[in-house]
């Protein structure tokens, strides 16, 4: 990505009571995207959220906010950073309007008319003169986003978001993590355990497994796509495919192609030119969950272990 990284992870490590919990992590994160950082129960997430939000001092290494040291500048550098830590501190018997009022004046500069466009931005606009209290859990963690949002952060820290969630819930947070990364441009990083939801929330993301990442990756890969084709006759396929130099999986009524999208109009008319008939050409994402598989050659990464 051509942007420049608004957070840098530079050998970030933790040593505590000579065992090395964080084990030098480097990783960029980029406006407007959402990484996921998934691992397993005590694979390091919080420990490594503390310290990127300056509750824990690295043992080596450090965060860079916008190229500015969070140990360093801690003052400035915190100032472009939100944060939502589980079960965000609300005062129950205050309306959520209120509460957003309460910690508006713990910054400076937040109007009334940011307080109205985070409100909006959370979908919370009809319950927001309501007590807190009478929230469900989902509105209260929208409640605590729009909080964290306040400031304008140019970088978003969650924790476990959507720990206790329904699906419903986590996809209705899910939909605005995406338009608040859309439309301000904040760069989200957001931890869980839980595979499928980190699949369908994030650009990108970030695996860790006994402190240290395993990976990075891109998701929504077009590069890589599979597809299937069903067609008849099949052998003919088979023949346009090896003419196409294309590799390809024979499966009951048609062929796993691997091919790039831009290579599918020359393949159908080359298919269309041999009188094929197609039936369909459907892409076949790989899941995260098989990306994984293949990856660690057969690990799980949503069980939890021990050191
Ligand atoms: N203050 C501490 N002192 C000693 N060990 C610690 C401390 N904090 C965390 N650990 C250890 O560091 C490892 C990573 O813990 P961490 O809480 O960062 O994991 P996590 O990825 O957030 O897990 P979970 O999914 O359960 O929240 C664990 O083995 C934990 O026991
Ligand atoms: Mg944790």
């Amino acid at each position: 990505m051509a942007q420049q990284p608004i957070v840098q992870l530079r050998n970030l490590t933790k040593v505590i009571r000579g065992k090395k919990l964080i084990d030098s992590l480097n990783l960029d994160l980029y406006p407007g995207q959402i990484t996921g950082f998934l691992g397993p129960n005590g694979a390091g997430k919080t420990t490594t959220i503390r310290m990127m939000t300056g509750l824990m001092h690295p043992t080596e290494g450090e965060v860079l906010i916008e190229g500015q040291s969070l140990q360093g500048h801690y003052e400035e550098a915190i100032s472009k950073v939100g944060v939502i830590v589980e079960n965000p501190e609300m005062y129950k018997y205050m309306s959520g309007y209120k509460n957003l009022l309460h910690f508006a004046r713990m910054h400076r500069q937040v109007s009334k008319e940011r307080i109205d466009e985070v409100v909006r931005q959370v979908g919370l606009e009809k319950r927001i003169h309501e007590k807190v209290s009478t929230y469900s859990l989902g509105m209260r963690q929208r409640l605590g986003l729009a909080q964290a949002l306040l400031h304008r952060p140019k970088f978003l820290i969650l924790d476990e978001p959507t720990n206790g969630l329904d699906p419903a819930g986590i996809r209705e947070f899910r939909t605005y993590l995406r338009k608040i990364a859309a439309e301000e441009g904040v760069s989200v990083f957001v931890s869980s355990h839980l595979l499928s939801e980190i699949e369908l929330m994030c650009d990108r993301i970030a695996i860790i497994q006994n402190g240290q990442l395993i990976d990075i990756r891109e998701m929504h890969n077009e590069a890589e796509t599979v597809y299937y084709v069903e067609a008849e006759p099949l052998a003919k396929v088979q023949e346009v495919a090896q003419q196409l130099q294309i590799e390809y999986i024979v499966q009951a009524k048609g062929l796993e192609l691997q091919i790039p999208k831009e290579q599918v109009p020359q393949l159908v008319n080359e298919l269309v030119a041999q009188q094929v008939n197609i039936f369909a050409i459907q892409p076949q994402q790989k899941t995260l969950e098989e990306q994984f598989l293949e990856m660690t050659g057969g690990g799980q990464i949503a069980e939890s272990h021990t050191k």
